[in-house]
């Protein structure tokens, strides 16, 4: 029996202005501010989990009487209670706050755990954790970056935020581990997520959709095979990867490294070199390298004295002057270029391919504070496409994975774009579709 929303998922597959047409009618109304939608009907989705971006997340911290700032004003919050550190970006500069930001945001990389940590004194907590409203771009020319067109259909097909749709913002200064690996920081963050998980899907009686953007793309796989296989056969029906940044790495994140952020993290009247030390103090910017497996031995950085591969990033890391990435990346990052395992759920990893991507990085007089002139190949303008295939490539030949991974390629949708664009978002929004009524 087709109750009203599963009628109003049908609407999705309909051309748009047939589809706005009929959606109107079908809309259930509002009584007294309290949508009627939400009932019974709204129990016959599989609750989602949205995985964000890398700068949609809010990170809150406080100060405690530990923390030593390099200039006296940074400390003007000690002892003050928790304050919005990376959340509003625009406040920083009205605030004149960049320098401590920049500083209380570094982390440490501590030998003895193998695992990374706040900066002395500072304690932080990601913000808002369960709400997909939550999420916010930090980036003003960018105010859609952070899923809030997905979440806008997601609603329209009876989805409803903080019941059966959640926001799962993350950290987004740690990378997340493959499994085995140490990461205080994950271990708490993928508890409450298995939490999270477990509370709508005893709820709603369906086990949950797992769907991550970009970096979100990476945590949400991770979480997924950190989790043991009987409690994903329990509770995950299906996992969207979009535009994940996953471990075949791709060559951006090397930009990012040598020249400084791009795009990813958005701070007023910073450069991507003022931000450059903090970033390298991430444990992320030494993530997502290019894997040797799969970029060979083409050169990736070029100078006029040498070439660098995916084979030479500890020659590369010491010629860019920071050897503190060393330890690190031989440690936790080396394990990670080359781990393929399979989820074992149902995967569909969404693409955007016949963008330029940068592929090689010239920066021909050695000189790595200069922008770099780029060689570009096929990709979705972030990730390489020999990347995604690699990724394919083993989700396919998995004996775990079989008959349970979907690739879809969307051409000249970009890497944000893949949900933005209308056309390309109503594929991913298909394919959403699809998983629940085929289980319904
Ligand atoms: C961010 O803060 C500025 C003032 O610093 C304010 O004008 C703006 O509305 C805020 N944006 C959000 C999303 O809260
Ligand atoms: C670096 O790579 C480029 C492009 O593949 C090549 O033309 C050049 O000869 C190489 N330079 C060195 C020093 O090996």
């Amino acid at each position: 029996m087709a109750s009203i929303p599963l009628l109003r998922l049908l609407l999705l597959l309909l051309p748009l202005p047939l589809r706005e047409h009929l959606w109107s009618s079908h809309r259930p109304k509002d009584v007294a501010g309290v949508s009627v939608g939400v009932g019974a009907g709204a129990g016959e989705l599989h609750p989602i989990f949205v995985v964000p971006g890398a700068s949609c997340s809010n990170l809150e911290a406080r100060l405690t009487e530990a923390y030593r700032p390099s200039v006296p004003s940074c400390g003007a919050l000690k002892g003050k209670g928790w304050f919005g550190l990376w959340d509003n970006s625009s406040d920083l500069s009205t605030y004149h706050y960049n320098e401590c930001f920049e500083e209380q945001m570094s982390l440490v990389y501590d030998p003895v755990s193998n695992d990374y940590r706040n900066f002395p004194g500072v304690e932080t907590r990601v913000a808002k954790f369960g709400l997909a409203r939550g999420l916010h771009s930090k980036n003003p020319s960018h105010p859609d970056w952070c899923l809030e067109k997905l979440i806008g259909a997601l609603e329209e097909m009876g989805y409803h935020d903080g019941d059966n749709m959640h926001g799962v913002p993350y950290d987004v200064r740690y990378a997340a581990p493959i499994p085995g690996q140490v990461s205080q920081v994950y271990s708490r963050h993928f508890k409450e997520f298995m939490e999270l998980v477990e509370t709508a899907s005893k709820k709603h009686h369906k086990k949950a959709i797992i769907l991550g953007h970009s970096l979100g793309g990476m945590v949400a796989l991770e979480f997924v095979r950190n989790t043991p296989l009987a409690w994903r056969n329990r509770y995950i029906e299906h996992l969207f990867l979009i535009s994940p940044t996953i471990s075949p790495g791709f060559v951006v994140s090397v930009r990012n490294l040598v020249s400084g952020p791009q795009d990813i993290l958005y701070v007023p009247d910073a450069t991507a070199l003022s931000l450059r030390p903090m970033w390298r103090s991430f444990e992320i910017s030494i993530d997502n390298f290019p894997s040797p497996e799969v970029f060979g031995h083409e050169p990736i950085v070029i100078t006029k004295q040498r070439n660098y591969s995916a084979y030479d990033f500890e020659d590369l890391l010491a010629a860019i002057g920071f050897s503190d990435g060393f330890e690190p990346f031989r440690r936790r990052m080396a394990a990670r270029m080359n781990y393929f395992e399979a989820p074992m759920v149902s995967l569909t990893c969404i693409n955007g391919v016949g963008n330029r991507t940068p592929r090689q990085l010239v920066y021909w007089d050695g000189n790595f504070d200069e922008p770099a002139q780029t060689v570009f190949d096929d990709g979705d303008d972030t990730i390489n496409l020999i990347s995604m295939l690699a990724f394919d490539e083993e989700m396919r030949r998995q004996p775990g994975q079989k008959g349970r991974f979907k690739s879809i390629k969307l051409d000249k949708a970009s890497h944000g774009s893949v949900l933005t664009d209308e056309w390309a978002l109503r594929r991913v929004m298909q394919e959403i579709l699809e998983v629940n009524r085929n289980s319904s």
